[in-house]
Parts: structure tokens; C-alpha cells; sequence
């Protein structure tokens, strides 16, 4: 069928929108600041929700839930009727594997038209880097519980070792600025401890906030394993599915990057400090 908003390129989105990046709080920054990088003529809109998060402790029907409302009210900007208003975005990145594991699938179905692009903990590129080694996949309870998570896995067992771990402190961490406390270096030591000594080739960041804290995690290791995230590999698809469909910009010269939190200015400032640190 034939969507009334449907222009002659055959999409009801426009070049001129701009991409809107979805995460559960601060840590979808990390992939915001690929695409920033990788799409340089892009206006950009960032909503986080740390007025709700952690999302990666509550159940899968409550992430559903929550990534809906937000993803179709304030990105896509989906009218009752199924239509999208003009100020919505053209593609919608959901930044945060724990939303992807609970609500893509549902995304994708209700807004069969657009561009909706999800992440995976990066276990494949770990898995083909380091055959037959050893992978520490780090991430939410969520996440590591999700069959989406599980059936991905499945495939690369058979060519490495992948051991998942959910670590629910981190998140809350990065979004209180504790990542330098004692405290926290207590936490990872605790959690790390089991892979000091029987090391690991790679550690997979199956959770946005997570590159925020990777030197963090280098020392409570001791040495410096091979780190993956899913950064790359979500800028690559998005460029490839706006490209599709005639929606990249050629030009831009007034670039908007704008950040909304839906617990107030202080982590939008967060978030603002967060996408300009050295990683
Ligand atoms: N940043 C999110 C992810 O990638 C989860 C954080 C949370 O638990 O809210 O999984």
C-alpha cells in the first residue's frame, strides 16, 4: 500500500530531517559520536532517558514499552494515524543494546517504512578476530538474558570461546559521573577478577555506557585485551540504508546536533562533556 506521504523518491521521510539517536540514558553519546564523525553533513537529535534508566534491570516489557514512546513520539514523530509529522527524524538509531534486544522486532513491524537500525554486542568481528580465543562479552542483565543476544551467540560458539557477563553497576556509573571513585574501581576489580590471570583475547562492550569506562576496565584487568563495540558497524548501516533511498545530505553548513534528556539539563551537559572525551 500507498502511503499518503509518499513522495516520487518513495520515501514519506526527507533528506533535510534529521537522524535521531535513542538511548536509555548518556551511553548512546558513544555511538552518537561515530555517526557524528562518519556523517558530517547530518543534523542530528539525541534523546536519552536516565529519568528511567537503568533500563538494563527491568523486564523486557517494560524497555518495550518505554523505547516505543520514545522512539516513535519524539524521533520519528508517528501521528495516531501512522503517519509522521515533518519535524520527526528520517532514520532512527536505537543507541542501547538493551532497547534493541527488547523492542526492535516491535519497532520495525508497527513503522514498516522506516529506517530503524538497532545494535548487537560486536561478538562476530570478535569472534572471526580471535578464532578459537577467548571473548568476555560485557553487558546489561537484559542484554545477556535476551534471546535475541542468545540466538546471535549461538552462531560464533562453535569458533570461540564467548563468555557473557551482565554488569548492571557500570551503567549507573557513567551516568552519575562515578566512574574515578574507589568504589567503582572496587566494583570492576570484584567482577574481573575471574579473567586477571586466565586472560581473555577480546572484550566485547555489549552496553553503550561501556566504552565511557574502558580504561577503567584495562587496569582492573591488568593488561590490555582487544576491545569491540558496536560504534562502526551501526555508522556503516546507517549510511547505507540512507543512501538507499537518496537520503543523505551532500551539504549542510548550519550542522545541528542537538541533546534532549529526559531528566533535565544536567545530563544533557553530561552528554555534551561525554561526546567531546577522548576515547
Ligand atoms: N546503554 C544501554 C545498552 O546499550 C543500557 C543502559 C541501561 O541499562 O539503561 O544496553
Amino acid at each position: 500500500m500507498v502511503n499518503s506521504q509518499q513522495t516520487i523518491s518513495g520515501s514519506v521521510f526527507k533528506k533535510e530531517q534529521p537522524i535521531g539517536v535513542f538511548d536509555s540514558g548518556v551511553g548512546g553519546i558513544s555511538i552518537l559520536r561515530s555517526l557524528v564523525e562518519g556523517l558530517p553533513m547530518e543534523d542530528f537529535r539525541y534523546i536519552g532517558d536516565s529519568a528511567n534508566a537503568p533500563y538494563g534491570t527491568k523486564s523486557e516489557d517494560e524497555v518495550l514499552e518505554l523505547t516505543l514512546k520514545l522512539v516513535e513520539g519524539e524521533i520519528l514523530k508517528r501521528n495516531s494515524d501512522g503517519t509522521y509529522a515533518e519535524d520527526g527524524c528520517k532514520a532512527a538509531v536505537v543507541a542501547c543494546n538493551t532497547a534493541t534486544a527488547a523492542a526492535i522486532k516491535v519497532l520495525r513491524e508497527r513503522n514498516p517504512q522506516a529506517k530503524i537500525i538497532g545494535l548487537e554486542p560486536a561478538i562476530k568481528p570478535a569472534a572471526i578476530t580471535y578464532p578459537g580465543g577467548r571473548i568476555l562479552m560485557m553487558a546489561t542483565a537484559v542484554t545477556v538474558a535476551s534471546e535475541k543476544y542468545n540466538k546471535l551467540k549461538s552462531q560464533f560458539e562453535d569458533s570461540a570461546e564467548i563468555i557473557s557477563i551482565p554488569c548492571p553497576n557500570i551503567v549507573d556509573a557513567v551516568e552519575t559521573s562515578n566512574t574515578n571513585s574507589d568504589e567503582f574501581a572496587m566494583y570492576l576489580d570484584e567482577v574481573l577478577s575471574p579473567y586477571k590471570e586466565n586472560t581473555v583475547d577480546a572484550v566485547v562492550l555489549g552496553c553503550t555506557h561501556f566504552p565511557f569506562v574502558k580504561k577503567q576496565i584495562i587496569k582492573a584487568l591488568g593488561y590490555m585485551p582487544d576491545f569491540f563495540d558496536s560504534s562502526d558497524g551501526v555508522t556503516r548501516q546507517v549510511v547505507r540504508l540512507l543512501k538507499e533511498d537518496n537520503l543523505l545530505r551532500s551539504e549542510n553548513p548550519d550542522r545541528k546536533i542537538s541533546i534532549y534528556n529526559s531528566q533535565g539539563e544536567e545530563k544533557e551537559n553530561l552528554s555534551r562533556r561525554l561526546l567531546e572525551m577522548p576515547l
